[in-house]
């Protein structure tokens, strides 16, 4: 049986733009959290506390985190690599700081290296004391393996891989583990076989998924994942999204289309569809193209046909 409830973390600010070579403003980033909120959302990713220099598009992180409102019931995520991230996230005191925390490794040597600058060991070391020091703060943690399906440098990433930091994650306290397809060439199958290397360490609903459309499978790998009862998934509103040391990587699935498949299987998701393409609206006339939402797209076209007269 499915589950009759998904919880869903828009990664859209924080994924979404962070590819982006055009700046976006941060007044702009703040404008989308507010309609992520008001959409539904609980669980946003709203920025990352990484190096400048490696991703500029964040560069504006504290000023983000210090403007977002705080509605009460919903908990915004941050990406943080290492100490010097976790205390420029705390740094604005304990009314502003995250209410959770992403770490974030990889079941790739290759991608880590590229990613975050050191081997998957050398990454759990760096992680310990970030995920000792958030959960004695009370901020919760949870840590994303990148590349769990597919790596732009190694090829296909066996379970095996995938499990061996599931389990270095948990032995240093990681509460939460996102089994990400970072280059979105994992099928099924596959997907169910490294959640299922993540569900040996983690209760479910302590397991999530993280799928990039790439080849277009992630619907099909969400509903995969729901099969085996996994619950908590990370999507992009309008498919926003991208790695930057994936080349070629395109977004993360779709809020909208992900919202629109959980509302036909009768899924409770507490999001506000036409809410959500207003979002993804906004984000998109900023960035100057329309959203990569298929389920947004047939929205907007049914919109106009309406405002003229037409059914569609
Ligand atoms: P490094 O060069 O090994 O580290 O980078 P370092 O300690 O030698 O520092 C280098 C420079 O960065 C120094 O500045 C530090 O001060 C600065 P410089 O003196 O050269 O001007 N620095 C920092 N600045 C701000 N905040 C910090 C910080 N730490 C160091 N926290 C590091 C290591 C991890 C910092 C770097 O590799 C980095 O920032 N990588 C981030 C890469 C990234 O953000 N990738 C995208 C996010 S992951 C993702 O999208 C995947 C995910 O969506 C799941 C999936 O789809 O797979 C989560
Ligand atoms: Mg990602």
């Amino acid at each position: 049986m499915l589950p009759s409830r998904v919880s869903l973390v828009d990664v859209g600010p924080r994924d979404g733009l962070q590819n982006e070579s055009r700046l976006v403003a941060s007044a702009d980033k703040i404008g989308l959290v507010r309609r992520l909120q008001a959409a539904g959302l609980r669980e946003i990713e709203v920025t990352s506390f990484v190096s400048p220099r490696w991703v500029p598009q964040m560069a504006d992180h504290a000023e983000v985190l210090a403007g977002i409102d705080r509605p009460p019931g919903v908990r915004h995520s941050v990406l943080v690599p290492n100490l010097r991230g976790l205390e420029t996230a705390m740094a604005g005191g304990p009314g502003r700081w995250p209410d959770e925390i992403v770490v974030f490794g990889a079941a790739s040597e290759a991608f880590s290296r590229r990613n975050i600058n050191c081997s998957i060991a050398e990454s759990i070391e760096r992680f310990a004391p970030v995920a000792a020091a958030a959960v004695q703060a009370g901020i919760k943690v949870r840590g994303a393996i990148s590349c769990a399906l597919g790596c732009p440098y190694e090829g296909e990433i066996h379970p095996d891989a995938v499990e061996r930091v599931v389990r270095l994650m948990r032995e240093i306290g990681v509460q939460h583990v996102g089994v990400a397809d970072t280059i979105g060439t994992g099928t099924p199958r596959r997907v169910q076989a490294a959640l299922e290397r993540a569900l040996r360490h983690y209760p479910i609903e302590e397991v999530s998924g993280h799928f990039h459309d790439t080849y277009g499978q992630s619907l099909a790998n969400i509903y995969a994942s729901l099969e085996l009862g996994v619950s908590h998934f990370d999507t992009s509103v309008a498919g926003l999204g991208g790695c930057p040391y994936a080349r070629g990587a395109t977004g993360n699935v779709a809020t909208e289309d992900v919202v629109f498949m959980l509302q036909g299987l009768d899924i409770e998701t507490g999001i506000d569809l036409d809410a959500l393409v207003d979002a993804g609206v906004f984000i998109s006339d900023l960035l100057g193209r329309p959203p990569v939402s298929r389920v947004a797209r047939a929205l907007l076209a049914r919109r106009s046909a309406s405002a003229e007269g037409h059914t569609a």
